[in-house]
């Protein structure tokens, strides 16, 4: 197994890397890429922790090699907000940070299993099947948003709200990943009633989490250290389906069949080949289905923007 991470040496870089490197499965090999100095250091770093995960460095001339032979490839690089920011605003700045690694992945390792963590989200991932499309190599089975960052977030703040424990919280977010594109399914968490003001703040919170995050580091940056823990543990589930494990179920902003938009986080079966099944999010509150109608042409404006970029 050879995952590479693009943007190794950033905040989530480093935390993932490390994450992968204590919990790949023995054999792997860690391909770290970044354009930053460091990365090669960062590599040498990790490569002390004993485990049986080899890791290299790539600086920002070795795109090429970084990728030669993956079978999974994330992607954190890119520009992070600061406060007083959407993350619509660093479309401009990440649009071709993507595109361009998105171009090394079809020269290659075009049937690797990608997952885009660079923000917007919401855009950045139509801007990846667009290249993949052009090269001819697009396959939607391959190509995920991750957006995982919300589930794990949304199972916290339940588990510490209700006093449950985390490890048995599960929960539903569908739609994209900013603001109120994001979309927890409060009404189907097993076995815990919300309030109509729970579910109402809950919401909120999850969706303006980042925001919470961005401001509480007052210009240092965005999520990091959970964001790590989110993309490792999406990243475990991809291994796991493509080890042939049975019943490996994500949630993933993926081109879909909800009908809602191009785009659509949704649940999905994990295996060899990528999404091996497409699920449905199953019954909206009538709460729920409001959202999802009235943040419909904000993720609709966000994916043409990506679409519109690489056209
Ligand atoms: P960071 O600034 O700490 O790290 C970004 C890294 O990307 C840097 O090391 C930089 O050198 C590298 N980079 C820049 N251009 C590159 C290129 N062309 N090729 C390779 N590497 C390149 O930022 P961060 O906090 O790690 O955040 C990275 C991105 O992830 C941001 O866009 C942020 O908004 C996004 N993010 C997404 C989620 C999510 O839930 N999907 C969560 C948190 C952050
Ligand atoms: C997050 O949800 O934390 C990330 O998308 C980063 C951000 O800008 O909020």
């Amino acid at each position: 197994m050879k995952v590479a991470v693009l943007g190794a040496a950033g905040g989530i870089g480093q935390a993932l890397s490390l994450l992968l490197k204590n919990g790949l499965p023995a054999g792997s090999e860690l391909a770290l890429y970044d354009v930053a100095p460091v990365v090669p250091g960062v590599a040498v770093d990790l490569s002390h922790i004993p485990t049986a995960v080899s890791v290299a460095g790539y600086g920002k001339d070795d795109l090429d090699p970084a990728l030669a032979g993956a079978d999974i490839v994330l992607i954190p690089a890119g520009m992070p907000r600061k406060p007083g920011m959407d993350r619509a605003d660093l479309f401009n700045v990440n649009a071709s940070i993507v595109r361009t690694l998105a171009e090394g992945i079809v020269k290659n390792c075009p049937k690797a299993f990608v997952g885009i963590i660079t923000n917007p989200v919401n855009g950045t991932v139509p801007i990846v099947r667009e290249v993949f499309k052009k090269a001819g190599t697009y396959d939607a089975a391959r190509v995920f948003g991750v957006t995982t960052l919300d589930v794990i977030r949304a199972e916290t703040f339940i588990a510490e709200l209700k006093g449950l424990d985390v490890s048995e919280v599960k929960v539903p977010v569908i739609g994209g990943h900013s603001g109120t594109t994001i979309l927890p399914l409060l009404s189907q968490v097993e076995g815990v009633e919300f309030s109509d003001e729970e579910v109402a703040s809950l919401t909120k919170r999850i969706q303006n989490a980042g925001t919470e995050v961005v401001e509480a580091k007052a210009g240092g940056g965005s999520a990091t250290l959970s964001m790590g823990a989110a993309a490792a543990r999406f990243c475990f589930s991809l291994v796991k389906g493509l080890q042939g494990e049975e019943n490996v179920f994500e949630y993933a902003y993926v081109e879909g069949n909800t009908g809602d938009a191009e785009f659509f986080a949704q649940p999905i079966r994990l295996g060899k080949n990528g999404v091996e099944e497409l699920l449905p999010y199953g019954e909206l509150s009538a709460f729920e289905q409001k959202a999802k109608d009235d943040m419909l042409a904000t993720l609709e404006k966000d994916i043409k923007e990506g679409v519109d970029f690489m056209a």
